[in-house]
Protein backbone atom coordinates (compact mmCIF):
# COMPACT_ATOMS: atom_id res chain seq x y z
CA UNK A 1 0.00 0.00 0.00
CA UNK A 2 1.50 3.60 -0.85
CA UNK A 3 1.38 5.52 2.10
CA UNK A 4 0.36 9.19 2.15
CA UNK A 5 2.83 12.55 2.17
CA UNK A 6 3.36 15.76 1.64
CA UNK A 7 6.57 16.80 -0.85
CA UNK A 8 8.68 17.60 1.95
CA UNK A 9 8.18 13.95 3.43
CA UNK A 10 9.17 12.36 0.33
CA UNK A 11 11.82 14.20 -0.79
CA UNK A 12 13.30 13.58 2.77
CA UNK A 13 12.55 9.88 2.79
CA UNK A 14 14.32 9.65 -0.40
CA UNK A 15 17.08 11.87 0.45
CA UNK A 16 17.66 13.38 -2.28
CA UNK A 17 20.55 15.77 -3.71
CA UNK A 18 18.11 17.87 -6.08
CA UNK A 19 15.12 18.52 -3.92
CA UNK A 20 14.26 21.18 -6.61
CA UNK A 21 13.72 18.68 -9.00
CA UNK A 22 11.92 15.79 -7.01
CA UNK A 23 9.45 18.84 -5.85
CA UNK A 24 8.61 19.63 -10.01
CA UNK A 25 8.79 16.14 -10.77
CA UNK A 26 5.53 15.81 -8.69
CA UNK A 27 3.92 18.70 -10.12
CA UNK A 28 4.49 17.80 -13.42
CA UNK A 29 3.32 14.46 -12.29
CA UNK A 30 0.03 16.18 -10.97
CA UNK A 31 -0.16 17.95 -13.97
CA UNK A 32 0.06 14.74 -16.04
CA UNK A 33 -3.23 13.06 -14.21
CA UNK A 34 -4.92 16.29 -13.92
CA UNK A 35 -4.90 16.63 -17.87
CA UNK A 36 -5.53 13.45 -18.14
CA UNK A 37 -9.05 13.12 -15.89
CA UNK A 38 -10.23 16.60 -17.73
CA UNK A 39 -9.58 14.89 -21.17
CA UNK A 40 -11.30 12.08 -19.61
CA UNK A 41 -14.31 13.79 -18.75
CA UNK A 42 -14.02 15.50 -22.21
CA UNK A 43 -14.97 12.15 -24.01
CA UNK A 44 -17.06 11.04 -21.33
CA UNK A 45 -19.37 13.90 -21.82
CA UNK A 46 -19.37 14.12 -25.42
CA UNK A 47 -19.48 9.89 -25.70
CA UNK A 48 -22.92 9.61 -22.99
CA UNK A 49 -24.15 13.13 -23.35
CA UNK A 50 -23.01 14.27 -27.17
CA UNK A 51 -21.53 17.06 -25.04
CA UNK A 52 -18.51 18.78 -25.56
CA UNK A 53 -18.29 22.22 -22.96
CA UNK A 54 -14.47 22.20 -23.44
CA UNK A 55 -12.90 24.08 -26.72
CA UNK A 56 -9.04 23.91 -25.48
CA UNK A 57 -6.81 23.59 -22.72
CA UNK A 58 -3.38 24.59 -21.79
CA UNK A 59 -0.97 23.74 -19.05
CA UNK A 60 1.81 24.96 -17.89
CA UNK A 61 4.56 24.32 -15.38
CA UNK A 62 5.90 27.33 -13.80
CA UNK A 63 10.16 28.44 -14.20
CA UNK A 64 12.44 28.04 -11.61
CA UNK A 65 13.00 32.05 -12.10
CA UNK A 66 9.32 33.05 -12.32
CA UNK A 67 8.85 30.58 -8.66
CA UNK A 68 11.89 32.66 -7.04
CA UNK A 69 10.85 35.96 -8.42
CA UNK A 70 6.82 35.23 -6.38
CA UNK A 71 8.74 34.10 -3.13
CA UNK A 72 10.75 37.30 -2.82
CA UNK A 73 7.65 39.65 -4.63
CA UNK A 74 5.78 37.90 -1.35
CA UNK A 75 8.62 38.29 1.51
CA UNK A 76 8.81 34.69 1.69
CA UNK A 77 12.51 32.38 1.63
CA UNK A 78 13.79 30.82 -1.30
CA UNK A 79 13.08 27.19 0.05
CA UNK A 80 11.50 24.06 -0.76
CA UNK A 81 9.31 24.83 2.12
CA UNK A 82 8.52 28.09 1.40
CA UNK A 83 8.06 26.83 -2.23
CA UNK A 84 5.14 24.32 -1.55
CA UNK A 85 3.27 26.46 1.35
CA UNK A 86 3.43 29.73 -0.21
CA UNK A 87 3.17 28.99 -4.52
CA UNK A 88 -0.10 28.24 -5.44
CA UNK A 89 -0.08 27.95 -8.74
CA UNK A 90 3.48 25.79 -9.77
CA UNK A 91 0.89 23.72 -11.57
CA UNK A 92 -0.87 25.30 -14.13
CA UNK A 93 -3.91 24.25 -15.96
CA UNK A 94 -6.53 26.71 -18.19
CA UNK A 95 -9.62 25.20 -19.56
CA UNK A 96 -11.60 27.25 -21.97
CA UNK A 97 -15.31 26.76 -22.90
CA UNK A 98 -17.27 28.54 -25.08
CA UNK A 99 -20.43 29.65 -22.93
CA UNK A 100 -19.93 30.49 -19.22
CA UNK A 101 -22.79 28.29 -18.15
CA UNK A 102 -20.37 25.84 -19.58
CA UNK A 103 -17.73 27.38 -16.97
CA UNK A 104 -19.63 26.66 -14.23
CA UNK A 105 -19.80 23.33 -15.28
CA UNK A 106 -17.19 21.82 -15.93
CA UNK A 107 -15.14 23.52 -12.99
CA UNK A 108 -18.26 21.48 -11.11
CA UNK A 109 -17.59 18.28 -12.64
CA UNK A 110 -14.04 18.57 -11.31
CA UNK A 111 -14.59 19.17 -8.23
CA UNK A 112 -16.79 16.32 -7.56
CA UNK A 113 -14.28 14.16 -8.46
CA UNK A 114 -12.58 11.51 -6.29
CA UNK A 115 -9.25 11.62 -5.03
CA UNK A 116 -8.98 15.28 -5.65
CA UNK A 117 -10.11 17.96 -3.05
CA UNK A 118 -11.39 21.77 -3.57
CA UNK A 119 -8.73 24.01 -1.72
CA UNK A 120 -9.92 27.40 -2.29
CA UNK A 121 -12.05 29.07 -5.38
CA UNK A 122 -12.17 32.75 -6.58
CA UNK A 123 -14.80 33.30 -8.79
CA UNK A 124 -13.81 36.38 -10.59
CA UNK A 125 -17.01 35.44 -12.58
CA UNK A 126 -19.38 36.16 -10.10
CA UNK A 127 -16.73 39.05 -9.00
CA UNK A 128 -14.74 40.32 -11.78
CA UNK A 129 -11.55 42.27 -10.92
CA UNK A 130 -11.60 45.65 -10.79
CA UNK A 131 -9.64 45.71 -14.40
CA UNK A 132 -12.03 43.73 -15.78
CA UNK A 133 -10.58 39.79 -15.32
CA UNK A 134 -12.72 37.43 -15.82
CA UNK A 135 -11.96 33.76 -15.03
CA UNK A 136 -13.36 30.93 -12.28
CA UNK A 137 -10.24 29.81 -10.56
CA UNK A 138 -10.03 26.68 -8.20
CA UNK A 139 -6.92 25.60 -6.22
CA UNK A 140 -7.16 21.78 -6.22
CA UNK A 141 -5.12 19.00 -4.41
CA UNK A 142 -4.97 15.69 -6.74
CA UNK A 143 -3.31 12.98 -5.32
CA UNK A 144 -0.39 12.14 -7.28
CA UNK A 145 -0.22 8.69 -6.92
CA UNK A 146 3.51 7.18 -7.41
CA UNK A 147 5.05 3.57 -6.68
CA UNK A 148 5.38 3.87 -2.98
CA UNK A 149 3.76 6.75 -2.09
CA UNK A 150 0.38 8.99 -2.94
CA UNK A 151 1.08 12.93 -2.35
CA UNK A 152 -1.69 15.81 -2.45
CA UNK A 153 -0.54 17.95 -4.47
CA UNK A 154 -2.00 22.02 -5.51
CA UNK A 155 -2.75 22.50 -8.79
CA UNK A 156 -4.51 25.66 -9.89
CA UNK A 157 -7.20 25.21 -12.40
CA UNK A 158 -8.40 28.24 -14.40
CA UNK A 159 -11.94 27.92 -16.07
CA UNK A 160 -12.78 30.70 -18.61
CA UNK A 161 -15.20 31.50 -21.73
CA UNK A 162 -12.97 32.08 -25.31
CA UNK A 163 -14.07 35.81 -25.23
CA UNK A 164 -12.74 35.98 -21.55
CA UNK A 165 -9.62 34.13 -23.00
CA UNK A 166 -9.21 36.79 -25.58
CA UNK A 167 -9.42 39.87 -23.31
CA UNK A 168 -6.81 38.19 -20.66
CA UNK A 169 -4.38 37.40 -23.02
CA UNK A 170 -4.67 41.34 -24.54
CA UNK A 171 -4.24 42.49 -20.94
CA UNK A 172 -1.72 40.36 -19.97
CA UNK A 173 0.42 41.72 -23.06
CA UNK A 174 -0.22 44.94 -22.38
CA UNK A 175 0.70 44.33 -18.59
CA UNK A 176 3.90 42.77 -19.29
CA UNK A 177 5.26 45.41 -22.09
CA UNK A 178 4.36 48.55 -20.02
CA UNK A 179 5.13 46.92 -16.50
CA UNK A 180 1.84 47.80 -15.22
CA UNK A 181 2.63 51.09 -16.35
CA UNK A 182 0.30 51.38 -19.29
CA UNK A 183 -1.07 54.89 -20.26
CA UNK A 184 -4.46 55.73 -18.59
CA UNK A 185 -6.63 55.23 -21.38
CA UNK A 186 -5.74 51.57 -21.74
CA UNK A 187 -7.15 51.07 -18.59
CA UNK A 188 -10.46 52.47 -19.83
CA UNK A 189 -10.63 51.03 -23.09
CA UNK A 190 -9.79 47.45 -21.21
CA UNK A 191 -12.38 47.97 -18.70
CA UNK A 192 -14.73 48.93 -21.86
CA UNK A 193 -13.69 45.96 -23.92
CA UNK A 194 -14.69 43.51 -20.58
CA UNK A 195 -17.96 44.87 -20.63
CA UNK A 196 -18.32 44.32 -24.51
CA UNK A 197 -16.71 40.92 -24.01
CA UNK A 198 -19.51 40.37 -21.10
CA UNK A 199 -22.44 41.31 -23.18
CA UNK A 200 -20.77 39.34 -25.90
CA UNK A 201 -20.65 35.94 -23.66
CA UNK A 202 -24.53 36.78 -22.67
CA UNK A 203 -25.92 36.79 -25.88
CA UNK A 204 -24.15 34.47 -27.57
CA UNK A 205 -25.33 31.79 -24.73
CA UNK A 206 -29.00 33.23 -24.96
CA UNK A 207 -28.48 32.38 -28.81
CA UNK A 208 -27.00 28.27 -28.04
CA UNK A 209 -29.67 28.23 -24.92
CA UNK A 210 -32.40 29.14 -27.52
CA UNK A 211 -31.00 26.50 -30.37
CA UNK A 212 -31.10 24.05 -27.68
CA UNK A 213 -35.17 24.98 -26.66
CA UNK A 214 -36.08 24.51 -30.43
CA UNK A 215 -34.06 21.55 -30.41
CA UNK A 216 -35.40 19.81 -28.18
CA UNK A 217 -39.46 20.71 -28.72
P1 LIG B 1 -0.87 35.67 -8.70
O1 LIG B 1 0.11 36.06 -7.64
O2 LIG B 1 -0.83 36.53 -9.92
O3 LIG B 1 -0.79 34.21 -9.06
O4 LIG B 1 -2.32 35.98 -8.07
P2 LIG B 1 -3.05 35.45 -6.77
O5 LIG B 1 -2.23 34.50 -6.01
O6 LIG B 1 -3.64 36.64 -6.05
O7 LIG B 1 -4.24 34.61 -7.40
P3 LIG B 1 -5.34 35.02 -8.46
O8 LIG B 1 -6.31 33.90 -8.40
O9 LIG B 1 -5.87 36.39 -8.26
O10 LIG B 1 -4.59 35.00 -9.86
C1 LIG B 1 -3.97 33.86 -10.33
C2 LIG B 1 -3.73 33.95 -11.81
O11 LIG B 1 -4.87 34.45 -12.50
C3 LIG B 1 -2.62 34.86 -12.28
O12 LIG B 1 -1.37 34.23 -12.18
C4 LIG B 1 -3.03 35.11 -13.74
O13 LIG B 1 -2.77 33.98 -14.55
C5 LIG B 1 -4.53 35.22 -13.62
N1 LIG B 1 -4.96 36.62 -13.39
C6 LIG B 1 -5.38 37.14 -12.24
N2 LIG B 1 -5.71 38.44 -12.38
C7 LIG B 1 -5.50 38.75 -13.67
C8 LIG B 1 -5.67 39.96 -14.45
O14 LIG B 1 -6.09 41.02 -13.96
N3 LIG B 1 -5.34 39.88 -15.76
C9 LIG B 1 -4.89 38.74 -16.34
N4 LIG B 1 -4.60 38.77 -17.65
N5 LIG B 1 -4.73 37.59 -15.65
C10 LIG B 1 -5.01 37.59 -14.33
MG1 LIG C 1 -0.13 33.06 -11.23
Amino acid sequence: MAVEMTIQEYIHKRSEKDSFETAMFIYESALIQMTSRIEVLNRELSHVYQYNPIEYVKTRLKTPESIMKKLRKNGHNITIDDMVTYVNDIAGIRITCSFFSEVYFVADMLARQDNLSVIHIKDYIGHPKESGYKSYHMLLSIQVALADAVIPTKVEVQVRTMAMDFWASLEHKIYYKYEGNAPGYFERELQECASIISRLDAKMMSLNEAMKRIDGE
